[in-house]
């Protein structure tokens, strides 16, 4: 079951618009450039599981797959399932609504790090990999062992004491132990070393193909990000760059988020 925490915490609706502003338009320009990359070609069956408000969903059914958004918040599933050519239902990644070989690809953009026990991801993964077709592509996201504490420096979190003990949790063990939700320190979640993806796909049966740095070390870029992404030669230039750079093992964990593509043996 869903943690209430997280359910209260997606209620609030920043789904809607969380990739419009900061470091979320280089997440989503960049996810994006890689799921054209490893997704299959159009039209293929597509289950977004986590998909949220249907972000990546409704560019895809654009695209002209056949998208099926699951995630456990009403208010997501309602949202993603306006969107043209997308459906939705309400469920949970441990536990696919889905037929066994139902999916030619299945993306996992988000529960991951919402699992703290890494028997739950691994379940997430599990039920990923009996959903998705022989040949098919799984694609997760994950959130770096080290993003927070970056990320909490220059949004000055890290003037608060909770958030550095809540910091010191990460590096310890990477959970971020959330314990008060007052504070809006996202939920409480799990943030990966890049080393350990490995070992959770393969306990779920499959088998990791690449690791891939989301944002590389750019998410810091700050204002200037903007101003890139404004100029279209500039923003081809930095996605040329974050591709020749996005599985470069020691850059990994620089990034805020990494995806890893994983298939079947
Ligand atoms: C940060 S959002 C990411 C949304 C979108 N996929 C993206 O990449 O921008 C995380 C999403 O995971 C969903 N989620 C959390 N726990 C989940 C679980 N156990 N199973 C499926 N989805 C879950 C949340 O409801 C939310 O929509």
């Amino acid at each position: 079951m869903l943690r209430s925490e997280v359910m209260d915490y997606y209620r609030r609706g920043g789904e809607r618009d969380r990739l419009a502003d900061g470091q979320g338009p280089l997440e989503y320009l960049r996810t994006w450039d890689v799921l054209t990359r490893v997704l299959p070609s159009a039209p293929a069956e597509v289950l977004d599981v986590g998909g949220a408000t249907g972000v990546y969903a409704g560019p895809l059914a654009a695209a002209g797959y056949r998208v099926h958004v699951v995630d456990p918040v009403p208010e997501h599933v309602a949202e993603a399932a306006s969107r043209p050519g997308v459906t939705a239902e309400v469920g949970d990644a441990r536990e696919l609504p889905a037929p066994d070989r139902s999916a030619d690809a299945v993306m996992l953009l988000g529960p991951l790090y919402h699992l703290l026990d890494r028997a739950q991801r691994v379940s997430a993964w599990r039920e990923a990999g009996r959903v998705v077709r022989p040949g098919g592509v799984v694609v997760a996201a994950m959130i770096s062992r080290w993003a927070s504490m970056f990320d909490g420096f220059v949004h000055a979190y890290y003037d608060d004491p909770t958030f550095q003990g809540l910091v010191e949790g990460v590096l310890v063990g990477g959970v971020h132990d959330n314990v008060d939700p007052e504070k809006s320190f996202f939920t409480s979640a799990y943030f990966h070393h890049p080393e350990e993806v490995a070992g959770e796909v393969s306990d779920a049966g499959l088998v990791v193909e690449r690791v891939v740095a989301v944002e590389g070390p750019l998410w810091q870029a700050g204002p200037r990000l903007a101003e890139i992404l404004a100029d279209p030669e500039r923003t081809e230039l930095m996605l040329d760059m974050l591709r020749r750079v996005e599985e470069e093992p020691s850059l990994l964990g620089a990034s805020s988020h990494f995806l890893a593509v994983a298939r079947h043996p």
